[in-house]
C-alpha cells in the first residue's frame, strides 16, 4: 500500500469559513485531537494575519508533539519571520509558503508577469530556506494556471529547495480527469519531481473535492490536504474523513491508505462541530447523523439480516457504535419486533405485535420518527388497556 500522508487544515483553511473564529485554547484543543487522529501535518493558522494567529500557531507548536505543525506565509519576509517566530518551539516545523500564478491572479491581484512570479517565488522559498528544513510552495489558483507554466514554477521550486509542492484548485474550478492530468504531467515532465511529494489542496465550490483529491491520488499526489467536515472557504475544503474512509473503503481500486485512526474520526468531526459552530448536515458521507442511519422496511430488513447488505462501511470503524435503524412510516414490521426486544418486551405474543405495529404505523404517518418513548407510551396504553 502506498502511503498517502494527511495534512490538515481545519485550523487555517478551515478557520477560513465564513463566522468561524477560534480562540487559541480551541486551537490547541483540536490540535491535539487531530494528532490523536493521526494526521501528519497540521496546518495550525497564518502567524503573519494577527498576533493571535500567531499565539495560537505558537501554543499548538508547543502542545503537539507527534504531528508536524505547519505555519502560512505568503512569499515575503516579514511573513516568513512571523511564521518562524510562530513555530520556534516545534519538534518539527514546517513552512507553507504560497504565490498565485494563474493569468487571472497574475494580471488584477498580483499585476506581475510570470517572471516576476517566478523571481518572487524562488527569493521566498531561498529565504525560507535559511531557517526551515521543510518548506511546501503553493503556485495558489494552480489548476487555473497554464500547464506549462506550472510545470515551470514546480521546476523552479524543485530547485530553490522545497520539499512539498502543493497543487491547490483554488476555487474548485476541476474536474478529477482534468486535475488528475495536471498531476501526471507534473510527474511526467518536471525534472528532479522524485526529489518531493506532490501534494492535492480541493475546494468544493462544485461537490468534486473529494472526487478530485482522489484522481490526484490515482495519478501520484503523495499527500492530500483538506479539513474535518469539509469546513473551508466558501463551500469548504476536501472532506479528510471522506478521502480516509474511500481509501480504507476502496483499498482495492487505491492501493494506497492514509495512517489515520479511523475509529477517531467521529470523535474529530463532533470536536470540530462543537468549537466551530458549524453543524454536521445529517446527510454528510462519513459523519452526518444520517451515514449509517436506515430508514425503509426493506433496508432496515436486510440489515437486520445482514449488515453488508445496505453498509460499505461498518460504523464502528469510525468509532461510533453501531448502525441506527429509524423507525418512520416506512419501516417494517422486522425493525420494529427488534425496537420491542431492545425496549424490554419480549413477551409480547404475535398477535400483539401485529396490533401494537398496526397502532405504531397510524403513529408514524403523523409523526417524522416515532422515538423510543412513543413506543414505550404507546405499549403501556395498550397494556393498561388490554384485558387479561
Ligand atoms: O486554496 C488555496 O489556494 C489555499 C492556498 C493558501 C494553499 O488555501
Ligand atoms: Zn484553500
Amino acid at each position: 500500500m502506498r502511503k498517502i500522508y494527511v495534512f490538515d487544515t481545519t485550523l487555517r483553511d478551515g478557520e477560513q469559513s465564513p463566522g468561524v473564529n477560534l480562540n487559541t485554547q480551541e486551537k490547541v484543543e483540536i490540535a491535539l485531537q487531530l494528532e490523536r487522529l493521526g494526521v501528519d501535518r497540521i496546518e495550525a493558522g497564518f502567524p503573519a494575519a494577527s498576533p493571535g494567529d500567531l499565539k495560537s500557531v505558537s501554543e499548538v507548536a508547543e502542545a503537539v508533539k507527534n504531528s508536524s505543525i505547519i505555519g502560512l506565509s505568503r512569499s515575503r519576509e516579514q511573513d516568513i519571520e512571523a511564521a518562524r517566530e510562530a513555530l520556534k518551539k516545534a519538534e518539527d516545523p514546517c513552512l507553507h509558503l504560497f504565490l498565485a500564478t494563474s493569468p487571472i491572479h497574475r494580471q488584477y491581484k498580483l499585476r506581475m508577469e510570470k517572471q516576476q512570479v517566478l523571481e518572487t517565488a524562488e527569493a521566498a522559498i531561498r529565504y525560507a530556506k535559511k531557517y526551515f528544513s521543510k518548506i511546501e510552495f503553493s503556485p495558489e489558483d494552480a489548476a487555473r494556471t497554464e500547464l506549462d507554466f506550472l510545470c515551470e514554477v514546480t521546476e523552479m521550486a524543485v530547485r530553490a529547495g522545497a520539499t512539498v509542492v502543493n497543487i491547490p484548485d483554488t476555487v474548485g474550478f476541476m474536474t478529477p480527469d482534468e486535475f488528475g492530468n495536471i498531476f501526471k504531467t507534473l510527474r511526467e515532465n518536471v525534472p528532479g519531481i522524485e526529489k518531493i511529494q506532490l501534494s492535492a489542496h480541493c475546494h468544493d465550490d462544485l461537490g468534486m473535492a473529494t472526487a478530485n483529491a482522489l484522481a490526484a491520488i490515482r495519478n501520484g499526489a503523495e499527500q492530500i490536504e483538506g479539513t474535518l467536515n469539509g469546513i473551508g472557504e466558501r463551500a469548504g475544503n476536501t472532506s479528510i474523513e471522506e478521502v480516509a474512509m474511500a481509501l480504507e473503503t476502496r483499498k482495492d481500486y487505491y492501493q494506497a491508505a492514509t495512517s489515520l485512526k479511523l475509529n477517531e474520526i467521529y470523535r474529530t468531526s463532533r470536536l470540530v462541530s462543537k468549537l466551530t459552530g458549524m453543524v454536521v448536515p445529517g446527510n454528510k458521507a462519513i459523519v452526518g447523523a444520517n451515514a449509517f442511519a436506515h430508514e425503509s422496511g426493506i433496508h432496515q430488513d436486510g440489515m437486520l439480516k445482514e449488515k453488508t447488505t445496505y453498509e460499505i462501511m461498518s460504523p464502528e470503524t469510525i468509532g461510533l457504535k453501531e448502525s441506527k435503524l429509524v423507525l418512520g412510516k416506512l419501516s417494517g414490521k422486522h425493525a420494529f419486533s427488534e425496537k420491542l426486544v431492545d425496549l424490554g418486551y419480549d413477551d409480547l405474543n404475535e398477535d400483539q405485535i401485529k396490533e401494537a405495529f398496526k397502532k405504531f404505523k397510524n403513529l408514524a404517518d403523523k409523526k417524522k420518527n416515532v422515538s423510543d418513548e412513543d413506543i414505550r407510551a404507546m405499549l403501556e396504553e395498550k397494556l393498561v388497556n388490554t384485558p387479561e
